[in-house]
């Protein structure tokens, strides 16, 4: 999307928004129904019940945050649509989700593109990634921050030391083109399930291996059913929290800057506990002793790295070259 075009994106739908928009009496709040995939313990959980907690102090009865965790509404794709028709008005998908709206994120799947979860905030914290933020304005999805999870690990029923041993296998995955090509250059299969369904897959043995931050494999208990878990760091599992751009434009501007600058709060708040978090959850996957750590040396890895390094070939003409350049300059 050319620069230029944006503001008047974002006019036509402010200007769409106030033709649209179902009339609220002055003394009603605003209600913004936030639904996500993840337990009240997660990053993003506690980032929602923050964000909410914060709304209720500052803004009293002039907007009411309703959380439904868990999946209990939708799973991150049908809420996406759900948003789009502004039926829930938060949502924080991880950025894997976003690919049927906008090509570019699939940046963030791409296979050792960042070293570490530093360098994604440095590279979402510039102006390009910044911009990413309103790649979807045309489809009516507008990112209102990034949220950190961490850096994704493998897991299995067998150890995965090298590349090779991981053929064969099939992988859970996010409803990822760029996820699927990963693991096909591992000579991998992969089956696409919405987190909710991730714990009973491997359990029954549908698939037998799968890619998650600490916190997730934690948080779904997944030492029960994954026996191995490889240190690999191989890419990120971020979060986009979104709206309906209409929805957003159309709350009067007063409100509108009070929440920005809550969720500014908020997002320093989850993400300065990034880190902390995957490593409390760390151990204690370690100390449930149902998993065991494998640690790669450094051959070993680059070898994971080059395995799985062409495909940003593959999706390099779909994300931007330059785009790719700057977010590895952010290492
Ligand atoms: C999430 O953390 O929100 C879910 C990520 C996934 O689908 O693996």
């Amino acid at each position: 999307m050319k620069r230029v075009y944006l503001p008047l994106i974002i006019l036509c739908s402010v200007f769409t928004t106030l033709l649209s928009a179902p009339v609220r009496a002055a003394d009603e709040p605003i209600v913004i129904r936030f639904s996500h995939v993840s337990s009240e313990s997660s990053p993003k959980g506690k980032g929602a019940l923050l964000l909410q907690q914060l709304v209720k102090e500052r803004l009293g009865d002039q907007v009411s945050i309703e959380i439904h965790p868990a999946a209990e509404l939708y799973n991150d794709t049908d809420g996406l649509e759900a948003l789009r028709r502004n039926d829930i008005q938060m949502l924080a998908p991880s950025l894997a989700k976003f690919r049927a709206y906008t090509p570019k994120l699939q940046i963030f799947d791409l296979p050792f593109l960042f070293d570490d979860l530093a360098a994604v905030d440095k590279f979402q914290g510039r102006a390009k990634g910044k911009k990413l933020l309103l790649s979807m304005v045309e489809k009516d999805i507008v990112g209102l921050a990034y949220w950190h999870n961490g850096m994704k690990q493998l897991s299995a029923t067998r150890p995965l030391n090298e590349p090779a041993d991981a053929a064969g296998l099939t992988f859970r995955i996010q409803d990822s083109a760029v996820l699927k090509s990963q693991f096909k250059a591992l000579t991998a299969n992969t089956e696409v399930l919405a987190y909710a369904d991730m714990f009973d897959a491997l359990a029954s043995g549908q698939v037998q291996g799968a890619e998650n931050p600490w916190t997730n494999f934690d948080s779904k208990n997944l030492q029960q059913v994954q026996p191995y878990i490889t240190e690999t760091n191989h890419g990120v599992l971020d979060y986009m929290l979104v709206t309906n751009s209409r929805f957003w434009y159309g709350i009067p501007h007063h409100i509108r800057y009070e929440l920005e600058n809550i969720i500014t709060e908020v997002t320093y708040a989850v993400n300065k506990a990034a880190a902390e978090e995957n490593e409390r959850h760390r151990n204690n996957v370690l100390a449930s002793g149902k998993t065991r750590l494998i640690t790669l040396t450094a051959e070993q890895r680059e070898a994971w790295r080059q395995r799985m390094q062409p495909v940003w070939q593959e999706f390099s003409e779909q994300i931007g070259e330059r785009l790719i350049h700057s977010a590895q300059a952010a290492n």
